[in-house]
């Protein structure tokens, strides 16, 4: 039988990709929290899943020695800075004493155990950022999520702690992503202003949720999900994309997909745009280590190609 992956945070963006992505090599459990019963049926349909408050310290060992997962990837977490910033004890229950519950519990049982972490760790003067690089947020959600990975590189020397970039991809949970907001503002001829200044190395769903299985499985016995091609992975490593870019050039590359016109992305600049929580302008990862071990994004362009739906294409003049 697979051996089982457990995904907290299920119902969640990067959570819906890791799912979809797992089940062909896992049996995959998932945990949620605050997420409707009649959407947790639909999100989560065919998987084991359970809802817990991760920051109940035992509810979280009785939940794993139920599900006794052969990995974990903890996905959970409060991931908007500006909520972060409103409701910072919130902030440092869920992603930093939650984080380290887990942390803490699967180092007991030696269990391989992958963190998703931010780039958002970083300031933003002085990309592009690699593992090595000290930290400094900006804003409460980076110091938390510093915060964690330190707790965790503390607490478990052989988890993993992946910074992920920017996101991007489709609404699977009813929380519509930007890039779907963007699609559908642009599909409906609507311009769309967009950062010009902030820069990211983001990477879609289904290409973060590659490179966190790739962690999960290394060095794994179980040949169906790594023929122990590389070694476990250990410590911080950045999963960003191979482009630094603007949400502003993300919208011309997909204008230019959907054959749109150009004038409908219009830039404007983060610094004039008040926002609760700091921005940062570049926080993007240098990610060679990944890409040594096997992480191999596609361009930005390619990406949204995969995951603008056909209707969208088909709206391509000329077609
Ligand atoms: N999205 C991005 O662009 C981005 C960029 C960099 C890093 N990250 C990191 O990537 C990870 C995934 O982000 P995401 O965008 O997928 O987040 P998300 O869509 O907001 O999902 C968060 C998940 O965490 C669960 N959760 C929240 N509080 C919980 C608690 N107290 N106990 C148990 N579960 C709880 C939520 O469950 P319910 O919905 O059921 O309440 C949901 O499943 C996070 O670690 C985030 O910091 C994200």
């Amino acid at each position: 039988m697979a051996p089982t992956l457990l995904i907290t945070g299920a119902t969640g963006f990067l959570g819906q990709y890791l799912i979809a992505a797992a089940r062909k090599k896992w049996r995959v459990a998932g945990t949620f929290h605050r997420t409707r019963r009649e959407d947790v049926e639909r999100l989560l349909a065919g998987i084991d899943s359970g809802r817990i408050d991760l920051t109940d310290f035992r509810d979280v060992r009785d939940m794993l020695d139920a599900v006794r997962p052969k990995a974990v990837i903890h996905t959970a977490a409060l991931a908007d800075p500006n909520y972060c910033e409103q409701h910072p004890d919130e902030s440092l229950r869920v992603n930093l004493q939650a984080t380290l519950n887990l942390a803490g519990l699967c180092g007991d049982r030696r269990i391989p155990f992958v963190f998703t972490s931010t780039d958002l760790v970083f300031d933003g003067t002085r990309a592009p950022y690699a593992e090595d690089g000290p930290v400094s947020p900006l804003n409460l959600y980076g110091e938390h999520k510093a915060l964690a990975e330190q707790a965790v590189l503390d607490r478990y020397d052989e988890a993993a702690i992946c910074r992920m970039p920017l996101m991007f991809g489709l609404a699977t949970n009813g929380r519509v992503p930007f890039f779907q907001r963007m699609a559908g503002e642009f599909q409906a001829g609507r311009p769309m202003t967009l950062f010009a200044d902030e820069l990211r190395t983001p990477v879609s769903g289904p290409v973060a949720a590659a490179g966190l299985l790739l962690v999960a499985g290394s060095g794994m016995e179980d040949e169906t999900v790594n023929p122990k091609e590389i070694e476990r992975v250990r410590g911080l490593l950045h999963l960003g994309g191979r482009e630094s870019i603007s949400r502003y050039e993300m919208g011309l590359q997909m204008l230019d997909i959907l054959g749109l016109p150009a004038s409908l992305a219009e830039p404007i600049s983060f610094r004039d745009v008040p926002a609760v929580a700091a921005r940062a302008a570049d926080v993007s990862l240098d990610s060679s280590r990944a890409y040594e071990l096997g992480f191999d994004p596609p361009t930005v362009r390619q990406q949204m190609e995969q995951l603008l739906p056909g209707n969208l294409l088909a709206q391509k003049p000329n077609d």
